[in-house]
């Protein structure tokens, strides 16, 4: 890479982050890395937006780490619900755990150090590192994947471990002497704002002179990624019971999707869920569809009164208790407006 590129793309990504980037968000103008270690695992795959409250949330109830580790796990999931990919709410509280008895209280200094911890991969270190202590390292998150890719045009397949290695090389290549946590910040601002996935805002962006993609007429080639996503699509039953003003619920297995969430009594098919509930006649609620990373979920819903002989077991929750435990999102929303 030359060397004239380096220099001049750190000094401007600098620049622009200090006039046109990100300076209000909840988890900047901090260097507590238990604030900026919350917000970076939340957005992993989460939009700022819908980020925003949890994060408030999360901080009030638990506003230091220590306070985060003594919770139940039950309890973090039960805040999570609703944000997706609960093992991040798993790793979350596991690494809390860690910070309190194994580091005393204190996350480590070091991306390397920062790197042992549950849930916290290279780029989340380097993030959280760069942010609280300035450390001179390179993050590259999908967004940040995509603004390198698009200005250095490289074309390795980022489905392939050797390209995606190649192009964390280029990212710490990349690094400015000074200005690490700025110029993070305004990579990742780049990625929200401006280089967007299928339209890039190239007349407003900053880098756009030195943008190589760009100058080849067509900077959404990159990044380059072959391998595709095979969709699958699953079907289930819910059977919503109640009885009293209760509503019996039952707690996932700890692997899988939603793993640890509770969940109304789920069936493979009509019939299991009809045969559960011993001849009731239950009502036929609308269908919800919920897309997952790997594949599409239809769930049907069966509701009824509880019948004598119900052939399912769990836990009968008051409804108006409810809230107290990790629902997914979609079942959240179901008995809300039910
Ligand atoms: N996405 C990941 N980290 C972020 C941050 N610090 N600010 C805004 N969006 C982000």
């Amino acid at each position: 890479m030359p060397e004239a590129l380096t220099e001049d793309f750190g000094r401007t990504v600098v620049a622009w982050q200090k006039r046109h980037g990100r300076h209000t968000l909840p988890w900047q103008n901090t260097r507590d890395p238990y604030r900026v270690w919350l917000s970076e695992v939340m957005l992993q795959q989460t939009q700022v937006a819908t980020v925003l409250g949890y994060y408030e949330r999360f901080l009030a109830r638990w506003p230091r780490v220590t306070d985060l580790a003594a919770a139940t796990l039950d309890e973090v999931l039960a805040q999570w619900a609703g944000l997706g990919y609960y093992s991040r709410a798993r790793n979350l509280h596991a690494c809390a755990r860690a910070v309190a008895v194994l580091h005393g209280g204190q996350f480590p200094a070091t991306a390397a150090g920062l790197q042992t911890l549950p849930g916290i991969g290279r780029s989340t270190a380097a993030a959280i590192a760069a942010f609280c202590y300035g450390e001179r390292v390179a993050i590259l998150d999908g967004n940040v994947k995509r603004v390198l890719s698009r200005v250095l045009a490289f074309g390795g397949d980022l489905a392939s471990s050797a390209a995606e290695k190649k192009l964390w090389d280029h990212a710490t290549a990349l690094l400015p002497e000074h200005d690490v946590d700025r110029y993070t910040q305004g990579l990742m601002d780049l990625g929200a704002t401006v280089c967007g996935a299928r339209s890039p805002d190239c007349l407003i962006c900053p880098v756009q002179p030195l943008c190589r993609g760009q100058q080849q007429g067509d900077p959404t080639r990159y990044p380059v990624k072959t391998k595709k996503l095979k969709r699958g699509r699953r079907e289930n039953w819910w059977l919503w019971v109640e009885r009293q003003g209760q509503v019996l619920l039952q707690q996932r297995p700890a692997t899988g999707v939603w793993a640890g969430l509770w969940t109304l009594p789920m069936f493979d098919d009509e019939a299991g869920a009809r045969a559960a509930l011993a001849g009731a006649e239950p009502e036929t609620l609308p269908r919800i569809q919920h897309a997952l990373t790997h594949f599409d979920w239809v769930l049907h819903t069966l509701r009824a009164e509880a019948p004598d002989g119900l052939a399912s077991g769990g836990t009968w929750v008051a409804r108006d208790r409810i809230a107290e435990y990790a629902l997914p999102a979609p079942l959240k929303k179901l008995i809300e407006e039910s």
